[in-house]
């Protein structure tokens, strides 16, 4: 359980923690690199933990020191087991390095989860262009490639972020070369492109959304620095918003911020990027953030959609969210909803009603993000707000609770 006691006013500075979302697909990558690789700024979070479960299980040799993990490969098997696929949805993930690296894999399907059903249609159906094929049933997949990765055209008829990634492990050293049309084209892509290509890899035009992959024979481990969080900035980001706080967050690229902005612009904060640091100044009562339409990266991003609706809840005015990438995605709306705000949810489309003040209540968090956003809330309530299922939290949050104390929150963990 989070406990917040509000109101806060946030102000100070703050580092921000690695990526969550490009730390997976890196460790799922370090499979395929013989000798050993290091992440520096690799967060301390659940899913991480997981992964690293995943990556020993596997046979690999894995060990944190502080904020860098050091990953020796020795992959000695090819399943992941139940347990560990259940704990964390994206470690499918995994699978496109574990086919390329041992010629087969067993996996149980990931399934449905807190966002709704997560359908992996497009990881298999392209996998098979690449030459894998799949056997799936009784909620298992097993997966062999009797000739190999053969390179591919794949055309993803949705931009899936971990489709893209699984394809490209998969095809990195495989034989030929793969084309993959409407690639996903979020940063975290390019971290993974970055540092397969420090390894020895050939991967072209990541960000873009045509990526090219020329197979190669080889991968060596290597160092990378994991690029920093944009959901974990944007969060704080709308902490200081709701709270008329003043910060500073270090160790942020501002370019994966630009698609966030415009509701700070919108509510009426003044938000200052310079180098690697940007600085957020909130008015005593923000304006409403108008209108936010989910969509792949370069759009508005659905991770950010539950901090924002905090800062909808207080704005002065209406807002309109319309959830374009996950169906189940306004479970927060509820416990904003406990805390006295106005919100009316129909299918995909949330319309709030901003309120001047929110009530600290008993809330629960039902996924990571809409939890953070129970949080945020909870800093511009008046009173006592408890968020029960912090272990959402943690899965993508390090040590959120301690960071808002830093910024002069009253919050703790229990
Ligand atoms: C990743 C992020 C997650 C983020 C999401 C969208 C990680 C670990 N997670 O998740 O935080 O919210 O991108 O930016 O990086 N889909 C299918 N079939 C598929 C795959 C996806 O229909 O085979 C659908 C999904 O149901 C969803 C949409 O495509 O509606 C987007 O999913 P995708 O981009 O794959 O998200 P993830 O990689 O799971």
């Amino acid at each position: 359980m989070i406990i917040v006691d509000g109101p806060a006013e946030l102000c100070g500075e703050l580092t921000v923690q690695g990526a969550k979302n490009s730390t997976l697909p890196l460790l799922a990558a370090a499979l395929l690199c013989k000798g050993q690789t290091v992440l520096h700024n690799c967060p301390d979070l659940s899913d991480v933990d997981t992964a690293v479960q995943i990556l020993e299980h596997l046979g690999c040799r894995c060990k944190r020191e502080g904020h860098d993990l050091i990953v020796d490969n020795a992959v000695t098997r090819c399943q992941i087991p139940e347990e560990l696929m259940r704990g964390m949805r994206s470690s499918i993930v995994f699978l496109g390095a574990i086919i390329a690296r041992c010629g087969e894999a067993r996996l149980c399907s990931p399934g449905g989860c807190e966002l709704g059903p997560r359908p992996i249609d497009l990881h298999l159906s392209s996998l098979r262009k690449l030459g894998v094929e799949i056997d799936e049933s009784g909620g298992w997949l097993t997966c062999r490639t009797p000739e190999g990765i053969q390179g591919a055209y794949v055309s993803l008829s949705f931009p899936s972020v971990g489709a893209t990634e699984n394809l490209i492990l998969a095809a990195v050293c495989g034989r030929g070369t793969t084309i993959i049309a409407n690639a996903a084209r979020e940063p975290e892509i390019c971290d993974l492109c970055e540092y397969l290509n420090r390894c020895g890899g050939r991967v072209y035009g990541a960000g873009e959304s045509c990526v090219i992959v020329d197979g190669v024979k080889e991968l060596y481990g290597a160092e990378h620095r994991v690029m920093p969080d944009r959901i974990a900035a944007v969060t704080y980001m709308a902490a200081a918003a709701v709270t008329g706080g003043n910060i500073t967050l270090r160790d942020v690229d501002n370019t994966h911020i630009l698609p966030m902005l415009s509701p700070f612009e919108e509510s009426g904060c003044e938000v200052r990027q310079l180098g690697g640091c940007l600085n957020i100044m909130a008015p005593r009562r923000l304006s409403a953030v108008k209108h936010i339409r989910t969509m792949p990266y370069p759009g508005f991003p659905t991770d950010a959609q539950p901090v924002v609706m905090s800062m909808a809840a207080v704005g002065r005015g209406t807002s309109v969210f319309v959830e374009n990438i996950f169906e189940s995605r306004y479970r927060h709306a509820e416990g904003l909803q406990r805390m006295g705000a106005n919100i009316k949810v129909e299918g995909k489309v949330a319309v709030v009603e901003g309120v001047e003040g929110l009530t600290g209540a008993a809330v629960q968090a039902a996924d990571l993000r809409g939890g953070a956003a129970l949080v945020v809330a909870g800093l511009r309530a008046q009173g006592r707000t408890r968020v029960e299922g912090a272990e959402f939290i943690r899965r993508g949050y390090e040590n959120l609770a301690g960071s808002l104390r830093d910024l002069g929150a009253r919050v703790r963990e229990e």
